[in-house]
């Protein structure tokens, strides 16, 4: 009914409450009851007794009616919850897979503008305040669980498509789903799935990005390694473009790994590329290796060329400084 209510109201022209009323199906009084909603939310509405009302400005916030206004995916953010501070999207996201039976679709969009315990990956904290994009997708794959690697790669992808996009800046990806941007993180990516032997359950894929922060509200441990698009650019990003603007590239290059193209992003992947060619060392979680960063195979392994010239293939790690 609040997006319904918002796409009726014009900018710097009025609408009579009649009219409203009439189009929604409601009494003016509950078209009354929704406008105040919407004040609450932040939208600037002015009202005139003959004229009706006049929507003067939005608020800067990812609220569900305004990333669903113009967005034009097919089921990527059809359904989104929203909420003003969350521990972690990525919970929550967990928590709603529970309840897939009664209408939890694929594509479903868990938003906040604040985590109090985001989490980033190895178990780290994630920080995120207010200015960022704090999201996470529900996916239910018809995949193999090997697909997983590739997934967050194609996700990946599509972060760096959608900062091009909106700010033009040109951001590269260190693998396995690190965004930099002048060799500083502006985006992580956190991929998490239920699976048995050969079958998803659900994936959540969180993506965290920096966006309107300031460089000196980052915490000082974090300051050197860290960087938002607000800094890069010299200028605030619209985060309600970015966020459409993702979750188109999101659904499109998901569609390609559905169709088991894989290796069209991997394409991309490699031109957006920040580790290949590269001498880096890798925790594996087991041991640590060493090598130069030469392939990404088509399930998404890194390929390392080993001082002794043998390859060693990595389906999940993190690369050391
Ligand atoms: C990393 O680089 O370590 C991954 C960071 C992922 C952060 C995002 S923010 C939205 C989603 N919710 C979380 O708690 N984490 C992910």
């Amino acid at each position: 009914m609040i997006g319904d209510t918002i796409k009726y109201l014009r900018e710097k022209e009025y609408v009579s409450g009649e009219v409203l009323a009439q189009k929604l199906g409601i009494s003016r009084v509950a078209v009354w009851k929704q406008i105040q909603k919407l004040k609450d939310m932040g939208y600037k509405i002015t009202s005139e007794q003959n004229l009706g009302y006049c929507l003067v400005s939005r608020p800067d916030l990812l609220l569900p009616q305004e990333i669903q206004r113009g967005l034009s995916t097919n089921y990527v953010g059809k359904e989104i919850y929203y909420f003003p501070e969350l521990k972690s999207t990525n919970i929550m996201a967990k928590e709603k897979t529970l309840h897939r039976a009664e209408g939890i679709d694929q594509g479903t969009l868990i938003i906040a503008e604040r985590q109090s315990a985001g989490k980033g990956r190895l178990g780290r904290e994630w920080f995120s305040p207010a200015g960022g994009i704090w999201l996470s997708i529900i996916l239910y794959p018809q995949l193999s669980p090997s697909y997983i690697s590739r997934i967050t790669l194609m996700t990946a992808v599509a972060v760096v498509k959608a900062i091009k996009v909106c700010t033009q800046i040109e951001s590269q990806i260190k693998w396995p789903n690190d965004i930099l941007i002048n060799e500083k993180k502006v985006c992580g990516i956190l991929t998490e799935m239920s699976a048995e032997l050969d079958i998803i359950n659900w994936v959540v894929v969180g993506i965290g990005i920096n966006v309107n922060i300031g460089h000196r509200e980052f915490p000082e441990n974090i300051q050197e390694n860290t960087i938002s698009l607000k800094e890069a650019s010299g200028k605030e990003v619209l985060r309600v473009k970015l966020v459409q603007t993702f979750l188109q590239e999101f659904e499109k290059y998901y569609e390609i790994l559905k169709r088991r193209e894989f290796p069209s992003i991997l394409k991309e992947w490699k031109l957006y590329s920040h580790t290949l060619g590269r001498k880096i060392r890798v925790d594996t979680g087991e041991k640590i290796i060493t090598g130069e960063a030469v392939d990404i195979n088509e399930e998404g392994a890194l390929i390392l060329k080993k001082e002794d010239s043998e390859l060693a293939e990595i389906i999940s790690g993190t690369i050391l400084k």
